[in-house]
């Protein structure tokens, strides 16, 4: 049994990073373990999430189960959990209650793991409140899953680690879609904001090597993806880590020869946002002009006590810089309100910036204090009710310019990948431009898959409507 520790987890040390290609491996018994069973992974949180889950369901495969959407119908569920705030504890708890009732009436194996399962606190709720949950692994150890539920048999099974993880290569992957792939060009963070628990729930940063991720975007060419998405926490400081003076301007130029004809990238730290990764942007044709850069707060004293490392006027002008450098970039954000010590002019601060910018689209949040993070010490004298108001006032505003960016699109003729059926009208496909909007289209099925042309036709606050031309 292994446990989280907090106070490990806050901890860098300079051992090197290794790359290991033989940590995941299975036995003959575990590969028939879930021979004419079911699973149900339910995923929360990030994209780094939906892609540790497609991680996930492939081992699951590898061990004989086949997927399920009916989770009354599973013999193993999965929960692949979020610690960045409240609310997504809320939720996990939620569907236990549903969980635990389900297994008084039939046999489930039930497999608890991501970020919460990181958490000192949660794990040991677990341990005392949550007896009948089989297995716990956190975010560095989903290649010994199949041991877990070998193991699980007979008493609960925690196997949780706070050091920092090396990188493993060999990790089987059933993606969830066939046109776009997420990519990791790395994992872990070293910036630790201080509201932030995902330094201590991914550990520090390990980018993996170029020649890696290069493969793995060739293999995906020749599957006939037609787009990638590097994900890191940090995707801006890939390679610093590495001792091989490689940077994400150098990644982003060697993805780009691969010939995937789309390319995106998130999430953008300003702090390492430099001048060759914009030249890099504007000279590939296939990095698409979409760009997420959050602001968190456009306060320069509250961007200090959060330690992101730039200031109010640092932000914009790097904003300009896009802006002029890259034709047609869209930019979107995501800002907190009721950082503890927030005033009124501190939140005038932060609209007068989304004013200045009149962002794409932003990810808004009130601040949800993480227990082992320095802010949640932070003496906090704003109630939740102002924060809430400021949280609307913000959204209002963030609303406004996103459908003022959208308008300029009406009329205009755009490049579409087809992913998917629209949610709400299975006649239509849906899909999003190179600078990520949302389209449902009224297309055959024939379309599937591909980039089209299409003439928007009418636009929404949060999507927009078009029609394929020729
Ligand atoms: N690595 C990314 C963000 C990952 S978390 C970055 O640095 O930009 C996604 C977003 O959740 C953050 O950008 C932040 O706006 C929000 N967030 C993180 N911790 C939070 C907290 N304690 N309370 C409220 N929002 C938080
Ligand atoms: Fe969290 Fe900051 Fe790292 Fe983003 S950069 S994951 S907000 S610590
Ligand atoms: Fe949540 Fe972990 Fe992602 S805390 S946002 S799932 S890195």
């Amino acid at each position: 049994m292994n446990i989280p520790d907090l106070k490990k987890a806050r901890k860098r040390t300079n051992n090197k990073i290794e790359t290991k290609y033989s940590l995941y491996c299975l036995n003959d018994f575990q590969k028939k373990i879930g021979l004419s069973k079911k699973y149900f992974v339910k995923t929360y949180g990030c994209q780094m999430n939906e892609h540790d889950s497609e991680n996930i369901k492939a081992i699951l495969e590898e061990m004989g189960y086949t997927q399920t959407a009916d989770m009354e119908k599973a013999n193993l569920i999965i929960l692949n959990t979020c610690a960045i705030r409240e609310n997504a504890h809320n939720k996990v708890f939620g569907l236990l209650g549903r969980i635990k009732h389900m297994k008084q009436t039939k046999d489930v194996v039930v497999g608890f793991g991501g970020c919460m399962a990181q958490e000192e606190v949660i794990v040991n709720e677990i341990m005392k409140k949550y007896k009948w949950i089989d297995f716990v692994f956190g975010t560095h150890n989903i290649y010994y899953i199949p041991n877990l539920i070998e193991k699980a048999k007979t008493k609960q099974e925690i196997e949780v680690y706070s050091v920092e993880g090396d990188v493993i290569e060999n990790i089987p992957v059933k993606r969830d879609s066939k046109y776009k792939a997420w990519v990791n060009i790395m994992y872990g963070c070293d910036k630790f904001c201080t509201y932030c628990i995902v330094p201590y729930t991914r550990g520090k940063q390990r980018s993996r090597l170029p020649k890696n991720i290069i493969a793995e975007v060739n293999n995906l060419v020749m599957s006939g993806y037609k787009e990638v998405t590097l994900l890191g926490q940090n995707v801006n400081a890939y390679g610093k880590d590495l001792d091989i003076n490689y940077t994400m301007s150098n990644l982003l130029e060697d993805i780009a020869k691969t010939g995937i004809e789309r390319i995106r990238f998130v999430t953008s730290h300003p702090w390492d946002f430099n001048d060759n990764m914009i030249d890099t942007i504007s000279k590939y044709k296939n990095i698409m002009p979409y760009i997420h850069l959050p602001l968190q707060s456009g306060s320069s004293k509250i961007l200090k006590l959060m330690g992101r490392r730039y200031t109010k006027e640092q932000y914009i002008e790097l904003f300009d810089k896009l802006k002029k450098k890259i034709p047609n970039v869209a930019i979107t954000t995501d800002i907190i309100v009721g950082f503890p010590n927030e005033t009124d002019e501190d939140f005038q601060d932060t609209l007068d910036v989304v004013n200045k910018c009149k962002f794409d689209g932003a990810f808004t949040f009130v601040f949800s204090p993480r227990i082992g993070t320095p802010a949640c010490k932070m003496i906090d004298t704003i109630d939740l009710k102002k924060k809430e108001e400021r949280l609307q006032i913000l959204n209002n505003l963030v609303n406004q310019y996103s459908k003022e960016n959208n308008d300029k699109y009406l009329n205009k003729v755009v490049s579409v990948l087809l992913e998917d059926y629209s949610s709400k009208n299975s006649s239509y496909l849906k899909g999003y431009t190179d600078t990520m909007k949302l389209v449902n289209v009224k297309a055959d099925k024939k379309y599937l898959g591909q980039i089209v042309d299409v003439k928007i036709t009418s636009v929404k606050t949060w999507s927009m409507d078009g029609e394929i031309i020729n």
